[in-house]
Order: structure tokens, then C-alpha cells, then sequence
């Protein structure tokens, strides 16, 4: 991926909307985009959420740097050798309720008195929704891996294991980071508080999207927990969407799932 986007960088026939496409597939890429071209430094009025203007404010040579950042970093923390399985599903997961948050805000948007997030920023907030725990698995490495694998397999909810193991967790992780980087509100708000129940978050849409989207990816995984039709309909109270909406998001979601299985990865 690193290598697709710098040869991409360089080729001048290139266009931005590809760029940021491209970008848009690595949640570690697109967590630096998006804090460079909100920071001070371009003086922004309005807060970008969404890829392509990011990218376009930044241009191409910003854009060179931090995928040569990106790449350099990688190389060092050699996360993708040690780990990258887990790298592999972790970019399968976030891109997966990036595409099914991005698809229901577009449903979304066409309703009357439903929440208007635009999709680009639905889809940034849910790529970097997990972004905690790549910052955990770049910092405890194998450990936090095992860790992770152990509460998938004995079916624990990761969150509530790294809370009472770890005293926080990914998402509390993830929200530090991304407000000390300047990320905008939306974002910092989809990653800090992506567990928390739906009425709590009621007043922050695109947290709803953001769980509603990883609700139906789980559902579609098989992953989906005792409780989570509960969670549906309170998530459904504040997203008025209709039976048949709520199943073309999911067979969607289905044939997201099949293509991101056989794509390749970096
Ligand atoms: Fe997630
Ligand atoms: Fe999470």
C-alpha cells in the first residue's frame, strides 16, 4: 500500500481523488493526513474530515512525506513482520465499517429528520475507530496481540478485557491520541467513544453510524454478541432507517466483506 501510493505520488497523471481513494485504505495514513491539514499550520477556517479535501489542501509533496514517514516508521517498529496477521484484520475491519458507514450515511442523508453526516467524514471516523489499538499493538507489540487474540477466542468484549487487565482501553488510547493531534472533534469523538452505549452518544450521529456500520460488519462476520439486537434497535431509534434499508446495508456489507477477503493487503 505504502509503495502503491508513493509510485502513485509520483506518477503525474495521478489525480487527488485517486490519491486520497488510495489513502483512504490505511487508517494510519489517513490519521496524519487528516491531522496535517487540519493543524494551525493551514490555517483551515472549517475543520476537514473528509479524505479528498485533506488531501487536496495538503498537496502532493505533504502527501509524499508522510507516506515516506509512514513507510520508515513501519520499517522500524517491523509491526507488519511481527504482526501482521492482526494488521491484516485490522485493516479489514476498519475499511469494512468505513464502506457500510459511508453507504448508510448516504441513506441517511436523503431522509427527513435523520442525522446529515456527509459520507467522506462518515467514512474517515469509522476507518480510525480502532485506531487505539494499532497505537497498543505498536506499543506492546506481541503482548497486547496475545491479549487480543485470547479475549476473541474466549469471547470477551476486547474493551471491557483491556479495562479491567490494562486499567483503560483502546477507544480511551485512540481519543487521547487523536485530540493531542489535533484530529477534528468528529473523529476524536467517533474513536473515544465508539463503545459506549447508544444513548449516551445519541447527541454525537456519527458515533451512531460508526456503530451501527461495525453492528451489521459483525453481523455479517458472525461475530455479533448476545445483546447486540437490543443495541440495534436503540441505535435504530436515533437512525431512521426502514427494514429493507437496514438489509440492503447488510447484503452490502456481505459482498464488502467477500471482495476485502480476497483483496491484497499493502
Ligand atoms: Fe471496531
Ligand atoms: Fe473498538
Amino acid at each position: 500500500m505504502v509503495g502503491q501510493l508513493s509510485s502513485m505520488l509520483e506518477d503525474r497523471g495521478a489525480s487527488l481523488h485517486d490519491v486520497a481513494r488510495l489513502i483512504g485504505q490505511d487508517p494510519a495514513i489517513s490519521a496524519k493526513v487528516l491531522r496535517l491539514a487540519n493543524s494551525a499550520h493551514y490555517g483551515r477556517e472549517n475543520v476537514l474530515v473528509d479524505l479528498h479535501e485533506a488531501a487536496s489542501v495538503l498537496g502532493t509533496k505533504v502527501l509524499c512525506a508522510i507516506v515516506l514517514q509512514t513507510s520508515v516508521v513501519t520499517a522500524f517498529a517491523s509491526l507488519e513482520t511481527r504482526c501482521g496477521d492482526a494488521l491484516r484484520a485490522f485493516w479489514r475491519h476498519s475499511t469494512m465499517i468505513a464502506r457500510v458507514a459511508d453507504h448508510l450515511s448516504r441513506t441517511l442523508s436523503s431522509k427527513t429528520g435523520a442525522p446529515h453526516i456527509r459520507p467522506g467524514d462518515a467514512y474517515t471516523c469509522a476507518l480510525l475507530h480502532d485506531f487505539g489499538q494499532l497505537a497498543l499493538l505498536e506499543k506492546l507489540g506481541l503482548s497486547y496481540l496475545q491479549f487480543k487474540q485470547s479475549a476473541e477466542e474466549e469471547g470477551s468484549r476486547l474493551h471491557l478485557v483491556e479495562r479491567e487487565v490494562l486499567g483503560y482501553d483502546h477507544a480511551r488510547v485512540g481519543g487521547l491520541i487523536a485530540r493531542y493531534w489535533s484530529l477534528p472533534d468528529q473523529v476524536v469523538q467517533a474513536i473515544a467513544r465508539h463503545h459506549f452505549s447508544p444513548r449516551i452518544v445519541s447527541a454525537y450521529p456519527i458515533v451512531l453510524i460508526v456503530q451501527l456500520a461495525e453492528h451489521l460488519a459483525d453481523i455479517v462476520d458472525g461475530t455479533a454478541r448476545k445483546g447486540a439486537k437490543v443495541v440495534e434497535r436503540e441505535l435504530l431509534r436515533y437512525l431512521p432507517l426502514s427494514p429493507d434499508e437496514l438489509k440492503d446495508a447488510l447484503k452490502r456489507a456481505s459482498a464488502w466483506a467477500d471482495a476485502l477477503n480476497q483483496a491484497p493487503f499493502f
